[in-house]
């Protein structure tokens, strides 16, 4: 009888402690950054942020022009690997760059689909959009996760008229876009956008020394 209650005690404390912290693994902390950090993640996020929207832009508008959407397909795609491995050196010491994408509440390819920190992010701007209101420039967030910090700056991304093409209305799309879009993006989300939308996030993610 004595020994009962330490047991249990014991066991409660175990498997408690242990069910808490699987749940902080998997949830990650979002908090607001210190206004010094504030300053320093917009410095060495910002221009990569604005980087990576104006070459896909510029290379969208050449490969639109020279061979159509069916060529221009892949423009969309390849650069953000090809912009994080240049950009990612260049920020140090001032702080490291680890990741740079895009994601969206509705996406085309499921490489690209928002992580919780990144969902939360999302939240914030499609909550603004549904309300009307005009959505902040960039957001930054404090993320800890397994005890280790990180920061994200995220900007957003509106559709123009170039990109309806191949995320517009899918009544409206090319009969040639839409096959290559389902064949290669069988689980496509990322149609049915107009003019303005609010299209998804560009984010940047960094550790600071
Ligand atoms: C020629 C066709 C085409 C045009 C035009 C186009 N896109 Fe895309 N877009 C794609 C494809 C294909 C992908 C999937 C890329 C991949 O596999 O990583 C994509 C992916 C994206 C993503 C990443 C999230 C996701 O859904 O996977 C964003 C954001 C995006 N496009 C925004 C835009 C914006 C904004 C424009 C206009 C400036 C635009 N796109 C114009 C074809 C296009």
């Amino acid at each position: 009888m004595s020994l009962i209650l330490p047991i249990l005690l014991g066991l409660f404390i175990l498997f408690g402690n242990e069910r808490s912290s699987a749940q902080t693994n998997a949830q990650p902390l979002v908090l607001q950054p210190s206004l010094e950090k504030t300053e320093q993640i917009r410095a060495i996020a910002k221009p990569v942020a604005q980087k990576l929207l104006m070459t896909i832009r510029d290379e969208l508008t050449r490969a639109l022009a020279k061979g159509g959407p069916v060529d221009a397909i892949s423009v969309c795609q390849i650069q953000a690997p090809k912009l994080t491995s240049e950009v990612r050196d260049r920020s140090r010491p001032a702080g490291t760059i680890f990741l740079l994408k895009r994601t969206s509440n509705l996406v085309r390819n499921p490489a690209d689909a928002p992580d919780p920190a990144e969902r939360q992010a999302l939240q914030i701007y499609l909550e603004a959009e549904s309300r009307h209101e005009s959505l902040p420039p960039d957001l930054l967030q404090k993320v800890v996760s397994e005890g280790k910090t990180t920061y994200r700056y995220y900007q957003p991304i509106r559709v123009a008229a170039l990109c309806l093409s191949c995320h517009g209305d899918p009544a409206s799309l090319s009969p040639d876009v839409r096959a290559v879009l389902r064949e290669r993006y069988p689980q496509d989300r990322a149609v049915g956008y107009k003019d303005g939308d609010f299209r998804g996030l560009v984010v940047v993610g960094l550790t600071l020394p």
